[in-house]
């Protein structure tokens, strides 16, 4: 898709389509209400007489029967003034877009008044922009790509968009930079929406190649025998129950005068299928655990877009890949096996897979001194019922990190909730025969058990955080900016982290 921003007035822009928003409002904004004097006042019939109200979103279509150039008109509510936000803005953006596809429009231009209202210096050309290309690129996205006939496949792609806006000079880089990360997420989403019959540890090390190629960032890719090799018996006893062997994956984005910094370490689970092991799950939508690699999917994404990002600091990515399967080799209910970094773990449930993997993931990162490890993993059912579908969960030892995460993630719209790591919960993974076990107490703090867990495998000193994005990462209902699916929550959110890094 090519955006664009320009400084022309609406009403004289050459477009078949332009998106005017609509307050929920008495009156008209000022360039809306100059606008509609052209029109000899269509928009304030629509508002008084058609029922259009300029609720978030919704939606109405005009015929301008040539009084402007544009030939139609779309209507798009952005709510009440003083409500206005960035998340109204993306949703507002989203449904226009979507609408503009309905109509078969190829191309569209979307108006964007200026916005003056003292109660939102935060809402700055800057931020209106942005939002606007998320709500587009991201709310446009489907997953189609396994749909044959042409009727049920999204036959009109939108190929131009042009932003309208008196501010254009001040939006234009941000406008750029959203696109990039928007871009970056869909990537995301489109591996984490291929079902697991088309990827594997393999695939994943593939993509990481050419990513790796594309933005010139070292790649390593360790095959089974090497993570055996590397005393990664965690990761390893993980990958054997399946016949696609595990990889472990890393990259490293060193720019030029930063060779040697500590690097900023985004850690990345890859489960491409779990079936629980012999601690088998239930088979009611077993089919969402294609979703289990969501988080190498963020860091993955995330690298793919760093190449244009060109943040002034080091930053890799580490991903620990595996299909936890059951056949001859697959690890046991209280199999015992040794991490990389010498501790032993007592399997007791082989669903809790996705820590063992990162514990020797979280290892292999701390002996590499990062200035910082963030890692995101679809790692616990029970984050989902803490906070639903509406936040993730972020977990950390170190407040100065958790708050910069925090932060990143209110920037882009991903929210963050965050939990405690108290001692009491330390005690719940402590071992009995091992150092630790793999599973908390039955029913009690799951996400945090994992966390805890996780934790032993960090070494000291090293600021670090977990993201929990196991109910996040797929929806199971349509949403403004998702269609049921792959959400790609993650990769907007450690790109901001990576540019505020810098
Ligand atoms: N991959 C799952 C977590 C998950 C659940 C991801 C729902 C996406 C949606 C993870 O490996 C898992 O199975 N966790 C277990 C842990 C339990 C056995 C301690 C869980 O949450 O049930
Ligand atoms: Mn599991
Ligand atoms: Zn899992």
């Amino acid at each position: 898709m090519n955006i664009q921003v320009e400084s022309v007035a609406p009403f004289e822009y050459s477009t078949s389509c332009l998106v005017v928003p609509i307050y929920q409002s008495e009156t008209l904004a000022d360039e809306v209400a100059q606008l509609d004097e052209k029109l000899g006042g269509i928009i304030a019939e629509t508002l008084s007489e058609d029922g259009f109200k300029g609720k978030v979103g919704e939606t109405f279509v005009l015929r301008t029967n040539g009084q402007i150039t544009a030939r139609q008109l779309i209507l798009v509510g952005a709510g009440k003034p003083e409500k206005l936000d960035a998340a109204a803005i993306r949703k507002a953006a989203a449904k226009a877009a979507r609408q503009v596809r309905a109509l078969k429009k190829t191309d569209f231009a979307i108006a964007i008044p200026r916005l003056a209202d003292p109660n939102a210096p935060h809402l700055t050309p800057a931020v209106v922009g942005a939002a606007v290309v998320d709500g587009i690129v991201l709310g446009l996205h489907r997953f189609d790509d396994f749909k044959t006939d042409e009727d049920s496949k999204s036959s009109t792609q939108i190929e131009n968009v042009s932003i309208l806006s008196p501010d254009a000079d001040a939006m234009l880089g941000e406008v750029q930079w959203a696109q990039v990360t928007a871009e970056a997420n869909l990537r995301a989403r489109l591996w984490v929406n291929l079902p697991s019959n088309k990827k594997s540890p393999l695939f994943l090390a593939e993509q990481a190649r050419q990513i790796a190629h594309e933005n010139g960032l070292a790649c390593t890719v360790w095959d089974e025998n090497r993570i055996q090799s590397e005393k990664m018996e965690a990761l390893y006893a993980v990958g054997m129950g399946s016949d696609n062997p595990p990889r472990f994956i890393i990259l490293d984005y060193s720019p030029q005068g930063h060779e040697h910094d500590a690097p900023l370490i985004l850690v990345g689970k890859g489960m491409t299928f779990d079936t629980g092991g012999y601690s088998i799950k239930p088979a009611t939508n077993m089919e969402d655990m294609k979703d289990d690699m969501g988080g190498a999917a963020v860091v993955l994404g995330a690298m793919s877009a760093i190449a244009q990002l060109k943040p002034q600091c080091r930053v890799m990515a580490i991903v620990a890949s595996a299909e936890n399967m059951i056949n001859g080799h697959a690890m046991r209910p209280g199999d015992i096996v040794t991490a990389r970094n010498g501790k032993t773990i007592e399997i007791l449930n082989t669903d809790a897979e996705g820590r063992l993997i990162l514990a020797d993931a979280l290892s292999y990162a701390s002996e590499l001194k990062p200035a910082a490890i963030i890692d995101f993993a679809t790692l616990t059912g029970a984050i989902g019922i803490a906070l639903g579908q509406e936040a993730a969960g972020l977990f950390s030892n170190d407040d100065d990190l958790a708050n910069r995460v925090l932060a990143a993630g209110e920037d882009v719209g991903e929210r963050l909730w965050p939990f405690p790591m108290w001692d009491e919960y330390r005690e719940h993974v402590k071992g009995t025969v091992s150092d630790v076990k793999n599973i908390g107490i039955e029913r009690r703090a799951g996400s945090i058990a994992a966390a805890v867990f996780l934790e032993h495998f960090v070494a000291d000193g090293i600021p670090w955080a977990h993201i929990d994005i196991a109910a996040v990462a797929l929806v199971r209902e349509d949403r403004p900016l998702t269609q049921r699916g792959a959400t790609g929550f993650g990769v907007r959110l450690a790109l901001e982290l990576i540019r505020q890094w810098s």
